[in-house]
């Protein structure tokens, strides 16, 4: 697609990938969890709020868990994809684990994967990371392939270029870990279900992670979305609805079953030592406001396949 065809819209919502890449910066840097690779995205941003600091954690740090249980599952020869990927760092990360995958499939619109190559091409400790001896590290039109890595540009309102893009990025018939991180959400939710109803047609052995907005139907819900409202970013996927309502669309849309939990219920799953360690890092001025923000973000799992089937919340 080209760039003359991104509307004032869409513009504003790539704007949404450095305020996450700087908040996720900011709090590796107040110590919440480890990322080494971070700065190279993000400048250096002003200090966020302790509740903000703590959501981004709970947010990361949920998502590991799961992908670590997928890759409990799966061992190494499986493959992520990672949907609206932005600036996310974890590539880098599990290859600086056991736990680096078969292939790694980023998507995200071109402007955003141009940024992100460029930043990778010109900071050799992320390059490293994607050359293997003797590998080929193709750069091509704000595109990555290289062995076991792809950092493609598409537009996932269109299911057809999704495909393609997916195909070129060797993606096959191994289990498969889908991602979507905050992404949804900017999408229509008719667009939003043609995209997983195809994702969840292609892969037999499947699970997705989605992290998003829920419960906007009442006051606080209806500030979040005037503030995104007010920074020009639409998001017509925001679910006034709750978790299960998001867990039930997917098990309509082809997934053999489908979980929801709102952050709180994840943020009490979390290991005692975790919180307490999360917790003393900053104090928290207005508790209440921080169990507001979790109670209006969940995280939805949705499996296909026996494989994965009894990944959970393990509380
Ligand atoms: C809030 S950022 C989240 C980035 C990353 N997943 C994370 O959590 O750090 C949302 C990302 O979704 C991407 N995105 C939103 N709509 C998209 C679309 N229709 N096609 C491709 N990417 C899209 C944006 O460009 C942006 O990078």
């Amino acid at each position: 697609m080209d760039s003359s065809m991104w509307s004032t819209e869409d513009e504003a919502i790539i704007t949404t990938n450095t305020e996450a890449t700087e908040c996720k910066r900011c709090a590796v840097e107040l110590g919440y969890w480890k990322d080494e690779y971070i700065c190279y995205f993000a400048k250096r941003g002003e200090r966020k709020a302790p509740e903000i600091n703590r959501g981004y954690y709970a947010r990361v740090r949920a998502m590991e868990m799961f992908i670590h249980q997928f890759l409990e599952r799966c061992g190494t020869k499986c493959q992520i994809i990672n949907l609206g990927c932005g600036f996310d760092t974890l590539y880098w990360r599990l290859k600086d684990t056991t736990q680096a995958v078969s292939n790694f499939i980023e998507l995200d619109f071109p402007a955003v994967t141009s940024k992100k190559c460029h930043i990778i091409k010109r900071n050799k400790q992320l390059l490293e990371k994607i050359c293997k001896e003797d590998g080929e590290v193709a750069f091509r039109a704000g595109e990555l392939h290289a062995d076991g890595y792809h950092l493609v540009g598409c537009d996932l309102r269109c299911p057809g270029e999704v495909r393609r893009q997916l195909a070129a990025a060797g993606a096959g018939a191994l289990p498969t870990l889908l991602l979507a991180e905050c992404v949804l959400v900017y999408l229509r939710p008719a667009a939003a279900d043609a995209l997983l109803r195809e994702l969840a047609a292609a892969f037999a052995q499947l699970a997705l992670l989605v992290y998003e907005q829920c419960n906007l139907a009442d006051r606080f819900g209806d500030v979040m979305r005037r503030q995104l409202g007010a920074r020009g970013v639409p998001a017509p996927g925001a679910h006034a609805a709750p978790p299960a309502a998001q867990a039930a669309r997917l098990l309509a849309l082809g997934f053999d079953a489908a979980r929801a939990w709102d952050m709180e219920a994840v943020w009490r799953a979390l290991p005692d030592d975790d919180r307490a360690r999360a917790e003393r890092l900053e104090p928290l001025d207005e508790r209440e406001l921080l169990q507001q923000l979790h109670r209006h973000y969940a995280l939805t799992l949705a499996t296909r396949g026996a494989l994965l089937a009894d990944m959970d919340l393990l509380c």
